[in-house]
């Protein structure tokens, strides 16, 4: 019997033991999850934090835009902008009718421009992709407008589709060589006047191969987006080495030339983008694009801001002179870049 009550009793303290044992080890295996969970929070937290940080300096200083805050008036003087009815151009159009000058919409899209239009600011058609198209522009235009001040060369186009071939060369390069050429004489009749030419950094990676151009009319082959944007690239090679020659041409005329990069801004640069292309650009425009106002700093700066007289010819960025790399300062690329442009513009 005694036997029995002992073998109960050790048999309640095992069990109690037993259960006391295994809440202990849940409570520890939840503890220790726990703790594991806290610590992924923290680390979850610790890296936002530093993101957020690393953002914010990448947004106040590689990001971050100068302002022109000059207060240079424009009062009778007139200006022509490409592509001035969207982005960066439409808001240099809209900057510089405050300040008083009659503006000239070079635009391809009468509908679209006309938005814009108003007290002292034309729209006249103008399709960079168009030799007839240019040469009518700058007929028109001479025939009917006494003054030019400033030819702001901004129209970029970046098409993705396919048949686009040729095209960028032609509206970002081609086309604005002819207009400024055949503008040139009233430029210097208007003297002191200016030639801004809005390229991009991205000529970083671009390069002129002119048996390509002799061969095809363009400055390479293919149409993937890829390709086309390569294309892009070369073509705001050669804008900043046709300033760089027509600094050259106009030494002691009194017009100078500069052209410039604008900053990643938000526009509608992408729209002819494909949806894969669109889903990729969406959001980096949206992290890391600064707005339209700031797109137009710089080239106001080229416009207007006195005394950089003598850096014609250069690039800008920032509203600040920038030193190019030697393939978009070499004279012989810059002079043969304007030999060709001459022939396939038909001026010679
Ligand atoms: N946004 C950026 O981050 C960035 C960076 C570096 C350089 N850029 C340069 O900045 C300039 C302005 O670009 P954006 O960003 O303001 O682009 P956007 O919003 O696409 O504006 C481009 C303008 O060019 C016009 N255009 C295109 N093809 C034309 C043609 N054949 N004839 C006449 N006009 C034509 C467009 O007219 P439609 O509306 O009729 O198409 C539009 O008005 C371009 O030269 C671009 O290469 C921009």
């Amino acid at each position: 019997m005694q036997t029995h009550e002992n073998q109960l009793t050790q048999e309640r303290v095992e069990s109690v033991q037993y259960r006391t044992f295994s809440l202990l080890h849940v409570s520890d295996l939840r503890r220790r999850k726990c703790g594991y969970s806290t610590m992924m929070f923290d680390f979850l937290i610790i890296s936002a934090a530093l993101l957020g940080i690393g953002y914010a300096v990448l947004w106040l200083t590689v990001l971050k835009m100068p302002r022109f805050k000059r207060s240079v008036k424009l009062n009778g003087k007139t200006v022509i902008i490409t592509g001035s009815n969207t982005g960066i151009g439409r808001a240099t159009a809209l900057d510089l009718a405050k300040r008083g000058a009659r503006i000239i919409l070079a635009c391809r899209d009468k509908q679209r421009a006309e938005m814009g239009a108003g007290a002292g600011i034309v729209y006249m058609h103008l399709d960079l992709a168009s030799l007839q198209s240019v040469r009518s522009f700058a007929e028109n235009f001479l025939k009917t407008e006494p003054r030019l001040d400033i030819l702001i060369n901004n129209a970029g186009e970046i098409s993705f589709f396919s048949d686009g071939l040729g095209m960028i060369f032609g509206v970002n390069h081609i086309g604005h060589f002819l207009l400024t050429v055949l503008l040139l004489d009233r430029l210097k009749a208007c003297a002191p006047s200016r030639v801004v030419t809005v390229s991009s950094r991205g000529y970083e990676i671009g390069n002129i191969d002119f048996e390509c151009i002799n061969a095809h009319k363009d400055l390479g082959r293919g149409n993937s987006a890829l390709s086309l944007l390569r294309l892009y690239t070369h073509s705001k090679l050669c804008n900043i080495l046709f300033t760089h020659e027509l600094a050259k041409r106009l030494e002691g005329t009194n017009v100078t030339c500069y052209s410039l990069h604008p900053g990643a801004i938000r526009t509608e640069i992408g729209r002819h983008a494909n949806l894969l292309w669109k889903m990729v650009l969406t959001p980096i425009m949206a992290l890391f694009f600064r707005d339209v106002e700031s797109g137009v700093q710089t080239t106001l700066y080229c416009a207007l801001q006195e005394g950089i007289e003598h850096l014609s010819g250069r690039y800008f960025s920032k509203c600040a002179v920038q030193k190019v790399r030697a393939k978009a300062r070499d004279d012989a690329t810059a002079k043969k870049l304007w030999e060709v442009s001459e022939r396939l513009s038909g001026l010679a």
